[in-house]
């Protein structure tokens, strides 16, 4: 098997059994899972700030982010919060603690978070720190870098203050076991449900920040580092213009850039939403063989008007605007 096929299999079969594991979310058409109101249109919403956005259902995540930005906090703070959420929560299989670990059982995360200024901060393959999107921020404020990798990453975060912890919990261990049973690539779509949180928000100044957030593919191979961290690909923020986040196949999204693209089209004029799409389609363009995996963008402009948009059905994400947490399911491209 070629190697570009072995790993968009392998990543493909990771989400699906991330999946399976990991309902958190909508699992079924329209269906109200966690305690919000699931849209029934996809919708495009008012411009209204403050304002949170996030990947998935994730209404205690985007609850918490504006209750930073309901106690007059920035933006920053919302997404760091908000997403620290989803990274707690040993029940969500794709971020955090609990993530499934890669395919030799090492749980490793990659996060990275932007703020007002253009100022960014990641981490990537750290293992054993719970909140690398706390790290992240520590790399963007107190170092002259902007990403640190692996032992590195987490070294600083030991320093910084953080205390190391097992992040392989029993109900991972036990998926990645009855993974390995076969280990076998097999390309599942459409069944995923969860995977990487993004989340921008909008403060009560107007000003824009975005967080990114994932424990990655599952299985993946040792090493193997997506898009989330990565700038202009699973985040991008230009406070004069909006933000935008990712999820799914870290691979196609790095290869296209897709965050600064979304944000560079709001620039020129277009729509969030029509962003979103516009991302979406150059994927599709790329690579021939997109009916075998996911993307899914969400986008916000400067005005609080939001965009979302993926490849195939079944990508949600959470609005809090306007007192509001709300669910929505994005549109998508194969509707063959
Ligand atoms: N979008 C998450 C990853 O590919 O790692």
């Amino acid at each position: 098997m070629k190697r570009r096929k072995f790993i968009q299999n392998a990543a493909l079969t990771t989400l699906g059994v991330a999946v399976g594991a990991t309902l958190t979310g909508c699992t079924d058409e329209n269906k109200e899972t966690t305690g919000t109101a699931v849209a029934k249109e996809v919708t495009t919403s008012k411009p209204v700030i403050p304002m949170v956005i996030a990947t998935w259902n994730v209404p205690n995540a985007t609850k918490k982010a504006w209750d930073v930005l309901q106690a007059g906090k920035s933006a920053l703070d919302a997404v760091e919060q908000g997403v620290m959420i989803e990274e707690a929560d040993e029940n969500n299989q794709s971020v955090g603690k609990g993530g499934l670990p890669d395919r030799d059982g090492n749980v490793t995360l990659d996060a990275c978070i932007m703020n007002k200024e253009g100022n960014y901060g990641a981490v990537v393959c750290i293992e054993n720190i719970k909140h690398p999107i706390s790290v992240a921020r520590k790399v963007m404020e107190d170092t002259p870098h902007v990403l640190l990798a692996g032992n590195g990453a987490k070294q600083f975060a030991i320093e910084s203050g953080f205390t190391p912890e097992n992040l392989l919990t029993e109900k991972s261990k036990e998926a990645w076991n009855k993974w390995k049973v076969e280990a076998k690539y097999k390309p599942i779509i459409n069944v995923e449900n969860h995977d990487t949180i993004g989340m921008l928000a909008i403060d009560k100044n107007g000003d824009i920040s975005g967080a990114c957030t994932t424990s990655g593919l599952s299985y993946k191979m040792q090493g193997r580092v997506g898009d989330s961290a990565i700038i202009g690909s699973g985040l991008f923020i230009d406070n004069e213009i909006g933000g935008a986040t990712a999820t799914g196949m870290g691979e196609e999204v790095l290869k296209t850039v897709g965050s600064f693209l979304i944000v560079e089209l709001m620039r020129q004029g277009k729509s969030p939403q029509e962003a979103c799409e516009e991302a979406v389609k150059r994927v599709i363009k790329k690579s021939p063989n997109y009916k075998d995996f996911q993307v899914g963008y969400i986008a916000v402009n400067k005005q609080g008007e939001t965009g979302a948009y993926c490849i195939h059905e079944w990508f949600n994400y959470t609005t809090y605007q306007n007192n509001e947490n709300k669910n929505h399911k994005a549109d998508f491209y194969n509707k063959a």
